[in-house]
């Protein structure tokens, strides 16, 4: 065995199951189950109508070139309409450009809604915590779509008041025991829905993206949604890309008590403590092997040890065989740790490991418009 194998073993990581071309779509779907019952809970199971109203546009922002757009999307629900916002950033082109859709920590920089107050009287939109290279994404061609979290449900416990999370609550298990994740990516899904019925976007280049939480959140949405043709998380670590099994820095323990137990399924908190944590019936490998016959990213940060590289890297290296059980390349990457700086972009799960901290900067931004576009 080589070092990978080695270190899978010695942290006791569990198998993926068995897989081949003839029962792939079933395989795939019960990893999704397992991670639905065990980690991000179950949503609800109605199918909604989504419309989208342009609340403003312009078709020569930038100086001319790409048309904004600041949509309202209204998902009808069981329990009555819900309304979020998506923003849109695309280039005029008479062809189909590749669309990323970001779940983000703030309304974008200059959308119609930031810094002002949402009907609700709620100031809801934060200052632009991260800079989005915006400009250099539609110069390469490409669409941004942005929505954000707290727009759909406050990043808390609360399931009873907060936004989407009042009309569904969670439950202990089963349908509705999802947590924040679980109705973030939803809410990603709905906003497809809308963005997908345009001709504008190339649907052999549609990327989910997120940074941290929310690129956790950007995994978990890709599993659930084929139709996101690229999946993209940036130092999403522990119930992200990082196996859990041996991992440094953030464990379920810290992340299920101090953290954030809201975003998970209740279930997920028995797993608590290196010995329960080792009786886990999966391991985060399940989540990025689900994203098997399209293409995934993984970014890491060299100085970000609580989300844990090399516990992003393993996990790449775990979810690979089913890539290659599709007869896709997988990920190709030596049978070590990466150093930073390192990148490795030959199969179709991609990874760096940027020099730095904790964040999702340009130099990420630039590898993902790559990957997007090639
Ligand atoms: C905390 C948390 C991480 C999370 C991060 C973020 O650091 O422990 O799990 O990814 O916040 O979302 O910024």
């Amino acid at each position: 065995m080589g070092f990978i194998q080695d270190e899978l073993a010695r942290r006791g990581v569990p198998a993926l199951p068995e897989i081949n071309k003839e029962n792939f779509e079933e395989t795939r779907l019960k990893l999704v189950d397992i991670l639905s019952e065990h980690i991000y809970g179950y949503g609800p199971s109605f199918k909604s109508e989504v419309r989208g109203e342009v609340v403003k546009m312009s078709d020569t922002a930038y100086g001319g070139g790409v048309t904004t757009e600041d949509i309202k999307i209204t998902v009808t629900t069981p329990k009555g309409d819900f309304e979020f916002y998506v923003f849109v950033n695309r280039p005029n082109s008479d062809k189909p450009v590749p669309l990323f859709l970001l779940v983000n920590f703030a309304y974008p920089c200059g959308g119609l809604l930031h810094g002002q107050v949402l009907g609700d009287g709620n100031p809801k939109a934060p200052p632009c915590r991260f800079r989005l290279p915006d400009e250099e994404i539609v110069d390469n061609g490409c669409a941004l779509a942005v929505i954000y979290n707290k727009d759909i449900s406050g990043d808390n416990g609360n399931f009873s008041t907060d936004g989407l999370a009042a009309k569904f609550g969670r439950n202990k298990s089963g349908e509705c025991s999802w947590g924040k994740i679980g109705y973030w990516a939803w809410a990603a899904s709905r906003a497809l829905d809308y963005l997908y019925t345009f001709d504008h976007y190339d649907k052999s280049r549609i990327a989910i993206v997120g940074h941290s939480r929310l690129g956790k959140t950007s995994l978990w949405c890709g599993a659930q949604d084929t139709r996101f043709t690229h999946v993209i998380s940036n130092d999403s670590g522990c119930s992200g890309a990082a196996i859990t099994r041996g991992k440094v820095g953030e464990k379920i323990e810290v992340i299920c008590t101090r953290i954030a137990p809201h975003w998970f399924c209740e279930k997920y908190y028995e797993y608590k403590g290196e010995e329960a944590t080792a009786k886990m019936p999966f391991d985060q490998h399940y989540l990025l092997a689900a994203m098997a016959g399209r293409k995934l990213y993984i970014g890491s940060a060299s100085e970000d040890q609580w989300a844990d590289p090399n516990s992003e890297y393993l996990s790449a290296c775990a979810a690979s065989p089913y890539f290659e059980a599709l007869g896709q390349k997988g990920f190709v990457a030596p049978d070590r740790f990466p150093e930073a700086g390192e990148e490795f972009h030959e199969g179709n799960i991609q990874y760096h490991l940027r020099p730095g901290t904790h964040a999702m900067n340009r130099y990420d931004w630039k590898r993902y418009i790559e990957f997007l576009k090639a």
